[in-house]
């Protein structure tokens, strides 16, 4: 059965749960000396980058290859994309390698479903243009919940870019999916209309920020910025940088990478022991192990990583049952073609 991960809202909070417990039992793989164990074996697995990625795409091709996939790693630069040939034709094209799941990582929103409608293989979001990334919001939630122990009722609060921001959007649905309480915050230029409806509240000032336990501050994303959205990025980090006279001493940070120094975060608080930053990079191959594991062997005969899975969430999740959402086509209208440097909308309608 295909199945895919697009969004954070193909989750409930059981999948996620389910995840992060698998991501955990796979750290102790990660703690080996030899960090593999067979469960993907002879599956392929197709990186798709059209986008500039570092942590996103190394992390997804180590933890392919950790689970013994075979990995194919395509990047828009160099390839027949790079002569004009369509998404859709890459797809189909490397869909003769016959993948049980493409990873794609695009500029365009809404590129991920349409994948998964061109390929019989399963399909994991990596990153549509600012719409969602919701493996990097599940490293999230697995990052803080190893550090503090507990999700439910922490005080989140997300600073920054959020209208360029698909790291913001997937992590708003999975923190409160979670039980967190979260707001948002920064220059009302960078706050996307209706955001709230995602379940936040907005604050256009860092004035209430001590009540947070957390602070997930944002990359100013100026490569997305057709107009200047803020009157300087003096100013900007001046009301909106977190630095030592901002971060409490009870509070944790978080930032997915990669960062501007000195512009949304001072150099200081970036090496402060309060930062989970490099926690968040290591987190990136357990958690996406798991979300490979997940929709391509969970249900399946465990061989191999039963032997390695020591926790008790592994033998539960060995009985779970399709739980993340399988994605079929809506019958809704889309483009088909998709042109590099196309914008694609996100597609309307109701989620399976
Ligand atoms: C994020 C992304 O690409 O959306 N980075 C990442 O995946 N580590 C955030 C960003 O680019 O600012």
């Amino acid at each position: 059965m295909k199945r895919s991960l697009l969004s954070i809202e193909d989750l409930a909070r059981a999948d996620i749960e389910r995840i992060l417990d698998r991501a955990e039992s796979f750290a102790e793989v990660s703690g080996r000396a030899i960090k593999k164990v067979p469960a993907l074996r002879g599956r392929t697995v197709l990186n798709l980058f059209y986008e500039a990625s570092t942590r996103t795409s190394s992390s997804f091709e180590l933890a392919a290859k950790r689970l013994s996939a075979d990995t194919v790693s395509v990047r828009a630069q160099g390839s027949a994309v790079d002569k004009g040939e369509s998404l859709k034709d890459t797809v189909q094209t490397l869909s003769a390698y016959d993948p049980a799941l493409v990873v794609i990582r695009s500029p365009w929103a809404g590129a991920a479903e349409l994948v998964a409608r061109w390929t019989p293989a399963g399909v994991v979001n990596a990153g549509d243009g600012k719409r969602e990334h919701p493996t990097q919001a599940l490293l999230d939630l697995y990052t803080l919940w190893r550090r503090v122990g507990r999700l439910d009722g922490l005080k989140v609060w997300i600073v920054g870019d959020v209208l360029h921001s698909r790291v913001a959007r997937s992590n708003i649905l999975a923190f409160a999916r979670m039980g967190c309480e979260v707001t948002v915050a920064g220059p009302p230029t960078l706050i996307p209309r209706e955001i709230e409806s995602l379940g936040c509240r907005v604050r256009s000032s860092l004035d209430e920020l001590g009540e947070a336990d957390v602070i997930y501050a944002l990359r100013m994303q100026r490569e997305r910025m057709e107009e200047a959205f803020v009157p300087s990025l003096r100013e900007y980090a001046e009301r909106y940088q977190i630095d030592a006279r901002r971060l409490q001493p009870h509070q944790i940070l978080m930032h997915p990478g990669p960062v501007n120094r000195g512009v949304e975060l001072s150099a200081q608080v970036i090496d402060s022991p309060q930062a989970l930053i490099s926690q968040q990079v290591e987190s990136g191959v357990v958690v996406r192990m798991a979300v490979l594991y997940e929709l391509l062997a969970s249900g399946e005969e465990e061989e191999g990583v039963a032997a390695s899975a020591t926790t008790a969430a592994a033998a539960r999740a060995r009985d779970a049952d399709g739980a993340v959402a399988e994605r079929l086509p809506d019958g809704s209208e889309h483009p088909i073609e998709v042109a590099p440097g196309e914008h694609l909308a996100a597609p309307a309608g109701p989620r399976p």
